[in-house]
C-alpha cells in the first residue's frame, strides 16, 4: 500500500470513528494527538540551536507549517532515515514513523489543524543540554578559530589539541559540534601519542596544518597514521553511545585530533569545531575494529581507478571485503559523494548463508550516518561483504555539483567521488577485562593515499 492509500484508509478510520462516538473525541487535536508525535520525532532537530532550520516546539510553530509537514510526511522526506525498514538492519533508534502516527498526523492536517485543549498536551521534552547525549566529560576546542577563504577548492585541516589526561580513559561515544556549519562538510577524528601531530601543526603558520586526506604525510613522506581513530560525523549523523562493553582507549597524555573537511561557502568564513568525549561509565572488554569495503584497489594503501563517465545515468560500482577474524558488526557507515543513487551491502558468510547488511534506495549525501544494529550480527572469518551502488552522473541529478557533468574521478573533493562501506566491528576472541590494549584501533583501513597536490 502506497503512502496516499494509506493517508485515505486513515482518514476513513478517522470518519468512522466520527460517525459512532461523539464528534469532539474524534477530531484530531493538536495537543492531544499530534504533539506526542511531534516531541518524539522531530524536536531533537527542530529546536533552536540544532541542525534544522525552524522549531516544532509550540502549536502556533505547527500550525504555521501544517501542510509543509503533511508533504513531507506523505513522501517520507521526514524524520530524515535512508536505510530501508524492509531490508537490512534493523537498526537502532531508526528515525521512522509508524503507520498510526503518519495517519494521525495526516488526519489532523486535513481537520484543519486545530489546537484542542492544553490541558490534553503530554509535559514537555526536556533536553539535558546542547549536547544531544547530556553534558560530556571533557570537551576540546581548538585554541583559536581557523579562517577559511571565501573561494577555491575544498581544503582538509588537522587540528591538535592536547587531551590533558593523566590517565588512559575508556571512551564509550563521542560527539563534535561544528563551529560554523556552512563550511563544515565532514569530520574524522583521531588522537596521537607519538608527537608527531604536535611537530606537523608546528611546521603550519596557522592553527592547525593542512592535509590533502587522511592526517596528513611524515617528513618521510609516509602517510601519518594517527595511534587511534575516534570516529567521525558527517551532515545527518545522530551521536550514539557505544554498545555495553565496547570502547575507545585514550593512552593518557595523548594529543586529539579533528580532521574536518571544509567546504567552502563563498564568503570568507571562521570555524573552531569541538570534539566531546563521554567516558564509559562500566567495564569495558572489547575495542572497535575499523573494515572498509572499497571497490577494487590497486594496493591496499592506494585509491581506487574510478572513472564515472559524464552523462551516465547508472554507473555501478561494486567491491568486496574479507572479515579476517570472527567478529560482530555493530555498526555501518555508508559513504559516496553528490552523485551516490543507491548503496548496499550484503554479507556471504562461508557457510553459504547470505544477509543484507543495509539498503539504500534513495541516497541523499546530505543525510549520511552511522546505521548501528539492534543486534551486531555474527560474521565468522571468511565471511565476504559485497558491495552494491549506482551513480548518477547525468545533467537528471539535481545533486550533480558540475553542470554540464564532466567525468568524475575518486577522490577527496565534493566534486570527485567515493564509494565505501565503513565497518565497525569487534572481534570475538578479545576480552580486555578494562586492561589498556596494547596497541590502539588504527584507522589503517579507512585511509587511502593523499592526492598529489
Ligand atoms: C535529524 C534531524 C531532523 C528530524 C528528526 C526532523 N527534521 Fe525536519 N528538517 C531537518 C532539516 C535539517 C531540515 C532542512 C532541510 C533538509 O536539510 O533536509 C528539515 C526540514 C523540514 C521541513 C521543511 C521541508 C522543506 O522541504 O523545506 C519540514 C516541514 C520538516 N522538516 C518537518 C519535520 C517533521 C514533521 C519532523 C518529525 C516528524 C521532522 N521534520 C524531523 C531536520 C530534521
Amino acid at each position: 500500500m502506497g503512502p496516499r492509500m494509506k493517508s485515505i484508509v486513515g482518514l476513513g478510520l478517522c470518519l468512522g470513528t466520527v460517525a459512532t462516538s461523539s464528534a469532539q473525541a474524534a477530531t484530531p487535536t493538536y495537543h492531544r494527538d499530534v504533539e506526542p508525535i511531534v516531541q518524539k520525532h522531530c524536536q531533537e532537530c527542530h529546536r533552536p540551536g540544532q541542525v534544522a532550520p525552524f522549531s516544532l516546539l509550540t502549536y502556533e510553530q505547527a500550525r504555521k507549517r501544517s501542510s509543509d509537514i503533511a508533504a513531507v510526511i506523505d513522501d517520507q522526506r521526514m524524520p530524515p532515515w535512508h536505510a530501508s525498514t524492509k531490508e537490512g538492519g534493523p537498526f537502532r533508534d531508526a528515525r521512522v514513523l509508524s503507520s498510526v502516527e503518519r495517519s494521525a498526523i495526516e488526519a489532523w492536517v486535513k481537520a484543519g489543524s486545530p489546537e484542542g485543549d492544553p490541558k490534553d498536551a503530554p509535559p514537555p521534552r526536556s533536553f539535558d543540554s546542547e549536547w544531544a547525549l547530556g553534558k560530556p566529560d571533557l570537551v576540546l576546542t581548538p585554541s583559536e578559530s581557523y579562517t577559511l577563504g571565501a573561494e577555491g577548492k575544498d581544503e582538509f585541516r588537522v587540528f591538535v589539541i592536547p587531551s590533558g589526561l593523566t590517565e588512559g580513559r575508556w571512551v564509550s561515544a563521542v560527539d563534535f559540534r561544528a563551529g560554523n556549519a556552512k563550511v563544515v562538510h565532514h569530520i574524522l577524528s583521531g588522537f596521537d601519542t607519538t608527537g608527531r601531530a604536535k611537530e606537523l601543526d608546528k611546521a603550519d603558520p596557522e592553527v592547525g596544518y593542512k592535509t590533502f586526506a587522511g592526517f596528513g604525510s611524515l617528513p618521510s613522506g609516509l602517510p601519518f597514521i594517527p595511534s587511534g581513530g575516534l570516529g567521525g560525523w558527517a551532515p545527518g549523523k545522530a551521536p550514539r553511545p557505544l554498545p555495553t562493553g565496547v570502547g575507545r582507549f585514550i593512552p593518557a597524555g595523548a594529543d586529539i585530533l579533528i580532521q574536518i573537511h571544509y567546504h567552502k561557502s563563498g564568503k570568507v568564513e571562521k570555524d573552531a569545531t569541538s570534539i566531546a568525549l563521554y567516558f564509559a561509565k562500566t567495564p569495558t572488554d572489547k575495542l572497535v575494529r575499523p573494515g572498509a569495503v572499497f571497490p577494487p584497489r590497486p594496493g591496499l594503501l592506494s585509491r581506487p581507478n574510478l572513472r564515472i563517465p559524464a552523462g551516465t545515468e547508472n554507473y555501478e560500482i561494486t567491491g568486496e571485503w574479507r572479515v579476517p577474524y570472527d567478529a560482530h558488526l555493530f555498526a555501518v557507515v555508508p559513504h559516496m559523494h553528490w552523485l551516490g543513487k543507491d548503496f548496499q551491502m550484503v554479507a556471504e558468510r562461508p557457510d553459504g548463508t547470505k544477509q543484507t547488511l543495509i539498503k539504500v534506495d534513495r541516497w541523499d549525501f546530505n543525510w549520511q550516518d552511522t546505521y548501528e544494529f539492534d543486534k551486531p550480527p555474527a560474521l565468522p572469518s571468511g565471511t565476504t561483504i559485497k558491495m552494491l551502488a549506482h551513480f548518477d552522473n547525468s545533467e537528471k541529478n539535481p545533486s550533480n555539483p558540475s553542470k554540464p557533468p564532466v567525468d568524475v574521478t575518486w577522490g577527496e573533493q565534493t566534486t570527485n567521488e567515493m564509494c565505501i562501506g565503513f565497518l565497525q566491528l569487534t572481534r570475538d576472541d578479545e576480552h580486555l577485562n578494562n586492561q589498556p590494549p596494547k596497541a590502539g584501533g588504527r584507522l589503517r583501513a579507512m585511509i587511502t593515499r593523499p592526492a598529489k597536490p
